[in-house]
């Protein structure tokens, strides 16, 4: 059966219910947002990690080719970390990287993770709003149909602005809770991620603990306290799991991890390999090693060696590790990076993002 787009997502303009979810760092470039476009979906801009000239020159190589597409921003709301906690945790990277050069078996080895022991860890703890201002103003100047925001909600005059500028703004929730204040802060639509999505789960309270629920009972949750359209998002990877919730509440199933090896991601070479290497039986891991806010990936010898280690601090820790991280992404070692993956990760195959996308939709 074929599955048509409904409400929110069919008004935009779309054939299919499948949304390519925003996937920063990365995999989300202009190419796999334009192959969501053909499979007749709508496919998100990472705006994540960006600054505001690198996501308008995106912006404009999309909209030369589609008007349907959207923009995902980080918002501001960042997670504290002490002096100490941030000290302690940079002092246990220092003393993880002399062990992991250590622990060479041969000369290639040897010589790769030389490479990443030249690394010098930040000092100090960096905490910035990912240029929110900057950002809100290009999309004020070179407005898109959709935003979607992940991490929390704007302040008021925020969300203002941004409707302001005609886009439909979809909030990203992780609870019932964090789906009513999205509504009464005047979002459009709610993409509701369950703890089973690849990357970082978008809570605005990473502090606490997420209720482990399944996402067709997040979605029933959400729904008693908003009737806005619901996106679902977290471990669809199959055309089952994507009927499924369509028959659950959702009008839309948004895909990260299933689109990680396809042509048009741009995840860097050493992650697509880690998933097509992984075997299926492999579970996920929950961590906040890479960026002190809880993200779920492969499990390689930094999430072994550091997650029970890790504080919380974002984006702190993300700039703490971000250049040991670019240094294993040079030598092509997975096992410092933060290899991003859902509970679905064994279906991520590498084929056009199309018929990835098609195939979900039963096309
Ligand atoms: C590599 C990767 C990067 C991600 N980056 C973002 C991001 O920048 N913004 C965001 O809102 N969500 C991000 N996510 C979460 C996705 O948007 C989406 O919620 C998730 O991929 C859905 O679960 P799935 O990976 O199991 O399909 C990311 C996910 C992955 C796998």
């Amino acid at each position: 059966m074929i599955l048509p787009a409904t409400g929110l997502l069919a008004q935009l303009g779309a054939a299919s219910p499948l949304v390519a979810a925003p996937m920063a760092g990365g995999p989300s470039r202009p190419e796999l947002v334009l192959a969501a476009s053909r499979a007749g979906g709508l496919g998100f801009l990472a705006g994540g990690y960006k600054n505001a000239a690198q996501l308008q020159a995106q912006i404009s190589a999309v909209q030369s080719e589609t008007s349907l597409f959207g923009v995902n921003l980080f918002v501001p709301n960042p997670v504290p970390v002490s002096r100490q906690d941030f000290a302690r945790y940079r002092s246990e990277l220092q003393r993880w990287i002399r062990q992991y050069v250590d622990r060479a078996h041969d000369a290639e080895e040897t010589s790769d993770r030389a490479h990443v022991a030249e690394v010098a860890l930040p000092i100090d703890a960096r905490v910035d709003d990912d240029a929110w201002d900057e950002k809100l103003a290009l999309l004020e100047e070179q407005p898109v149909p959709v935003v979607c925001l992940t991490f929390g909600l704007p302040a008021e005059q925020d969300m203002r602005r941004l409707q302001a500028t005609g886009a439909t703004v979809v909030v990203t929730v992780t609870d019932a809770s964090e789906a009513a204040r999205a509504q009464a802060a005047g979002a459009d639509g709610l993409i509701v991620q369950s703890t089973a999505a690849g990357g970082h789960h978008g809570s605005w309270t990473p502090v606490r603990k997420p209720e482990q629920v399944s996402l067709r009972q997040l979605l029933a949750n959400v729904r008693v306290r908003s009737d806005l359209p619901l996106w679902a998002a977290g471990g669809l990877s199959t055309p089952e799991a994507v009927h499924a919730v369509l028959a659950h509440g959702a009008e839309a199933a948004a895909v990260g991890t299933v689109l990680l090896r396809s042509g048009e991601s741009g995840a860097q070479v050493a992650h697509q390999q880690a998933l097509a290497e992984a075997s299926p039986e492999l579970s996920t891991v929950v961590t906040t090693a890479f960026s002190g806010r809880p993200a779920r990936a492969l499990p390689n010898a930094f999430t072994a060696d550091l997650t029970a280690q890790a504080p919380l601090g974002f984006p702190a820790l993300h700039h703490l590790t971000a250049s040991l991280r670019r240094a294993f992404a040079e030598v092509g070692d997975p096992e410092g990076l933060n290899l991003w993956a859902g509970t679905g990760f064994a279906e991520a195959r590498q084929e056009p993002a199309e018929v990835i996308l098609r195939r979900l939709a039963g096309q």
